[in-house]
């Protein structure tokens, strides 16, 4: 079987694909990178790599079987739906839609042409959230019950460029007022209850702060923008959080925030089970914990030292991914996770298979952003999340 012949959009984030695909030969074959500034090209022209600044380029070329998305999010649905009806398969970066009516479609799209979708949402292949998911499967948690997904990534720096100005994702808090990054808490935990998999999120309603993060940090930075030093000034709030019910009664609660100084945080998770219950707070603990009753302590009171370290289960219940294809995966990366999306994609294509993360999971996770839209613009309302972005037969 030949390699399929994969062109990288976006020379930011694209990067890690470029470097993974070097690592699966048998599977991929770095053909191009495309990227609307020359000056992102270069590094890549210097090692030989065709690049093309123009993604009708892409589009067009008959040696490209499969593109890599990693533009700006606005561009995402668009490019991806323009890929798929030229041919191309598609791996796209996150969020995968921004609308509704994108989402619509994105998933006709896929259902037409046949081909492989999938979004890039690297948290659900590293190895602890794949090692819980095993848990689940194999029954260790019992009913699961409520489910906590947090993404507190301090980086207001993003917003602007070194000179002061906004960047696309400035822009984005200027101007936006919904959850603009949910998949990397929602997608693990939907793959946790099986959403798409006899699963179904119900409603959806979103809390807010008020919006204060962003205009203090324009001000410390003296961005040359002086209206950016006014709060009002800025759509998106400081912070939102977001619960979600699903239809068999389990609870979610996601919360966002990525401009707040504090120090550097990240992903932090928790599921309760009736049998068990894990939690990876990576803002003070990067090691995740696991807590399963007839296996942990179960000294009365229970204490946080209680919790134990999932890595003392984690061979026990290895994910297939990860037993087959961990230590080639940790040579990429010190967490693997790109490694393992990028085979993931391309063995979905060879073989004709559903990835781990299909196009109902990147359309479930991503409608977060249009559905908590709604939700604030209704000062907070349940809004109902449409069954036909979900899979329902499975
Ligand atoms: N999964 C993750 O952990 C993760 C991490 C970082 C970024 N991302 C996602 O990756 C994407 C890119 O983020 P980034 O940090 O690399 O941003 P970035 O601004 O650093 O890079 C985006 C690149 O896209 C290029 N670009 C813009 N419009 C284009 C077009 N029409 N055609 C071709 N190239 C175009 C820009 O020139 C830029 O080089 C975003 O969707 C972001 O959400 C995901």
């Amino acid at each position: 079987m030949k390699p399929i012949r994969i062109a990288v959009v976006g020379a930011g984030r694209g990067a890690v694909y470029a470097r993974a695909a070097a690592a699966l030969p048998e599977l991929l074959r770095l053909e191009l990178i495309c990227d609307a500034q020359p000056q992102a090209l270069a590094h890549w022209r210097d090692q030989g790599i065709r690049t093309v600044e123009d993604f009708q380029h892409v589009l067009e070329d008959p040696d490209i079987d499969a593109v890599c998305i990693a533009t700006p999010i606005l561009l995402h649905a668009a490019q991806s739906v323009a890929a798929l009806k030229a041919g191309k398969h598609v791996l796209c970066e996150v969020p995968a839609v921004w609308t509704l009516d994108e989402g619509r479609q994105l998933l006709e799209t896929v259902q037409q042409t046949g081909l492989t979708y999938m979004m890039a949402e690297n948290c659900c292949y590293c190895r602890p959230m794949l090692v819980v998911q095993e848990m689940i499967r194999r029954g260790v948690f019992g009913e699961l019950t409520y489910a906590e997904g947090d993404y507190l990534s301090p980086a207001p720096g993003l917003l602007f460029t070194p000179e002061g100005d906004l960047t696309w994702r400035g822009r984005l808090y200027r101007d936006e007022f919904c959850n603009t990054y949910p998949t990397h808490s929602l997608g693990p935990v939907c793959l946790w209850l099986g959403v798409n998999r006899g699963e179904t999120l119900e409603r959806i309603a979103t809390w807010r702060t008020k919006t204060q993060a962003a205009a203090h940090y324009a001000r410390r930075i003296q961005s040359p923008d002086e209206a950016l030093y006014d709060p009002a000034q800025w759509r998106l709030p400081d912070g939102m959080v977001t619960v979600i019910n699903t239809h068999s009664g389990t609870l979610i609660n996601h919360r966002l925030d990525w401009v707040s100084p504090r120090p550097a945080v990240g992903n932090r998770y928790l599921l309760q089970g009736t049998n068990a219950a894990f939690l990876w707070d990576r803002s003070v603990n990067p090691e995740p914990l696991i807590w399963i009753s007839g296996r942990s302590a179960e000294n009365a009171p229970l204490t946080p030292a209680s919790w134990e370290p999932l890595e003392k289960y984690a061979s026990e219940f290895e994910h297939p991914l990860w037993r087959e294809h961990g230590a080639a995966a940790l040579k990429v990366s010190p967490v693997g996770d790109d490694y393992m999306v990028l085979r993931d994609f391309a063995e979905a294509i060879l073989e004709r298979s559903e990835p781990l993360f299909n196009v109902h999971d990147a359309l479930t996770a991503s409608a977060i952003s249009p559905l908590s839209r709604q939700s604030l613009e209704q000062n907070s309302a349940p809004v109902e999340v449409p069954l036909w972005l979900q899979n329902t037969n499975a």
